[in-house]
C-alpha cells in the first residue's frame, strides 16, 4: 500500500504553536515505529486570507479531497473580525466540512485520572470516563429550509427548519454503531421523538440500523434527560448517536466534565473513498486562543489527541493510537501541567513546547 497521506493546517493563532508539537510526534512515529506519512502543510483560515484573500485556496480545498487525513489546527483571531462574513476565518474551515461531506462529528469525552480533580463534578462520577459522543453534522436545523427573517403581519418572524432524511440518519447512525463496535457495543441514541417528528423518525431509523449490529445494545433517550444523565451519571455511557443541534450542545456539555479545552481532540468522518479509508478531518475542539497566542503557553495535547484519533479511523492504527494516549496519562501522571491545567496550588507551568518533548519521553519510555 503506499504511504499514507496526511494534510496538516495549522491555521491561526495557537494553531501553529500546538502544531508544531504534533509534527515531533509524527516525526517519532516514522523515526521510533516505522510508520511513515506523506506530509504536506499549506494554509487556512486568516492565515490564508492574507496570503490569497480567501481563507481557504482552491488548491488547498482540492488536496484536502485527496489526502488520507486533514489535520487542522485553529482559525480565526481579533485581526479578522471585521471582514466581510464571506471571507472570514471560519468560512473555510466550514467549506473543508461542507465539500468534504462530513456527516459524523465525533467528539471523546475522555477523563484522564491525574485531571479528574479539574472536573466541575465529583472525582468518583468522572474518574475513568471514556464516552464518544456522534453528531449528525451536515444537516439539521442549521441547514434545512425554509430559514430566515420575514414579514408576518405587523411584526418580523425568524425560521429554522430541522430537516433529515431517512438516509442522512441513516449514515450518522451507521457511523455510531460502527465505533460501538470497537468500543464496549453500547449506543444511546438522543433526540426529542416525543414531541418533534424529525426525532420521530430519527428513532425509527437508528433502531432500523441496529438490526444490522445485533452485538451492541441501543437504547434511546430524549435530549433533554440525556443533559440530565450527563452531569448525574455520565459513565452510564459509551456512544452517544445526536443530532447537530443537540450535539452541538450536548458534546460542549461532556467536554467540559474533563477539565480544559486543551485537552479536547475530535474527528469529522465522511464517506469512505475509494482506499475504503473515510473522508477525515481532525482537529482540536479550542479555537486560536487570541488572548494567549505567541506566548508558547498553549496546552498542545487537544491537537495531538486528534492525530492519534487520526492515527485509528484513517490509518487503522489503533494500537499506536493507544500507545499514543497512554504516553499522555502518563506525562499528566507524573505532574506535568500547562498553564491551563495548573489548580489554584499553583506551581510552574510548562511551555508548548517543553510539554510536547514530554510526550515525545513518554513515548521513548514506551518502547
Ligand atoms: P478559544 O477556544 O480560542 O479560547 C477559549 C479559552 O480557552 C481562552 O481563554 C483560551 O486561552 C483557552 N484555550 C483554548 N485552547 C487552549 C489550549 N490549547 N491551551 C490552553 N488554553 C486554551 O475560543 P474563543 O476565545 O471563543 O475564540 C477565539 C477565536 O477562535 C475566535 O476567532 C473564534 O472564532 C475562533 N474559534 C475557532 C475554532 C476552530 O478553529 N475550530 C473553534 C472555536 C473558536
Ligand atoms: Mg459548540
Amino acid at each position: 500500500m503506499s504511504t499514507p497521506s496526511l494534510l496538516i493546517l495549522p491555521g491561526d493563532g495557537i494553531g501553529p504553536e500546538v502544531m508544531t508539537e504534533v509534527r515531533k510526534v509524527i516525526d517519532w512515529f516514522g523515526a521510533k515505529r516505522d510508520l511513515a506519512f506523506d506530509v504536506s502543510e499549506d494554509l487556512v483560515g486568516g492565515a490564508a486570507y492574507d496570503k490569497h484573500g480567501v481563507p481557504l485556496h482552491d488548491d488547498t480545498m482540492a488536496r484536502a479531497q485527496e489526502v488520507d487525513a486533514v489535520l487542522l489546527g485553529a482559525v480565526g483571531g481579533p485581526k479578522y473580525d471585521e471582514l466581510d462574513f464571506s471571507v472570514k476565518p471560519e468560512r473555510g474551515l466550514l467549506r473543508l466540512r461542507k465539500e468534504m461531506d462530513l456527516f459524523a462529528n465525533l467528539r471523546p469525552a475522555q477523563c484522564f485520572d491525574a485531571l479528574a480533580d479539574f472536573s466541575s463534578l465529583k472525582k468518583d462520577v468522572v474518574a475513568g470516563l471514556d464516552i464518544m459522543i456522534v453528531r449528525e453534522l451536515t444537516s439539521g436545523v442549521y441547514f434545512g429550509e425554509p430559514r430566515g427573517i420575514f414579514e408576518e403581519g405587523n411584526e418580523r418572524v425568524g425560521i429554522n427548519t430541522q430537516r433529515y432524511t431517512e438516509s442522512e440518519i441513516e449514515r450518522a447512525a451507521r457511523a455510531a454503531f460502527e465505533l460501538a463496535m470497537r468500543r464496549n457495543k453500547k449506543v444511546c441514541s438522543m433526540e426529542k421523538a416525543n414531541v418533534m417528528e424529525s426525532g420521530i423518525l430519527w428513532r425509527e431509523v437508528a433502531t432500523r440500523v441496529g438490526k444490522d449490529y445485533p452485538e451492541v445494545e441501543l437504547s434511546h433517550m430524549y435530549a433533554d434527560n440525556g443533559a440530565m444523565q450527563l452531569v448525574r451519571a455520565p459513565k452510564q455511557f459509551d456512544v452517544i448517536l445526536t443530532d447537530n443541534l443537540f450535539g452541538d450542545i450536548l458534546s460542549d456539555c461532556a467536554a467540559m466534565l474533563t477539565g480544559s479545552l486543551g485537552m479536547l481532540p475530535s474527528a469529522s468522518l465522511g464517506a469512505p473513498m475509494a482506499n475504503g479509508r473515510p473522508k477525515a478531518l481532525y482537529e482540536p475542539v479550542h479555537g486560536s486562543a487570541p488572548d494567549i497566542a505567541g506566548q508558547g503557553k498553549a496546552n498542545p495535547i487537544a491537537c495531538i489527541l486528534s492525530f492519534a484519533m487520526a492515527l485509528r479511523y484513517s490509518f487503522d492504527q489503533g494500537d499506536e493510537a493507544t500507545r499514543l494516549e497512554n504516553a499522555i496519562e502518563a506525562v499528566l501522571a507524573s505532574g506535568a501541567r500547562t498553564a491551563d491545567l495548573m489548580g489554584p496550588e499553583g506551581g510552574t507551568p510548562l511551555s508548548t513546547a517543553e510539554m510536547g518533548d514530554k510526550v515525545i519521553e513518554a513515548l521513548d519510555q514506551s518502547l
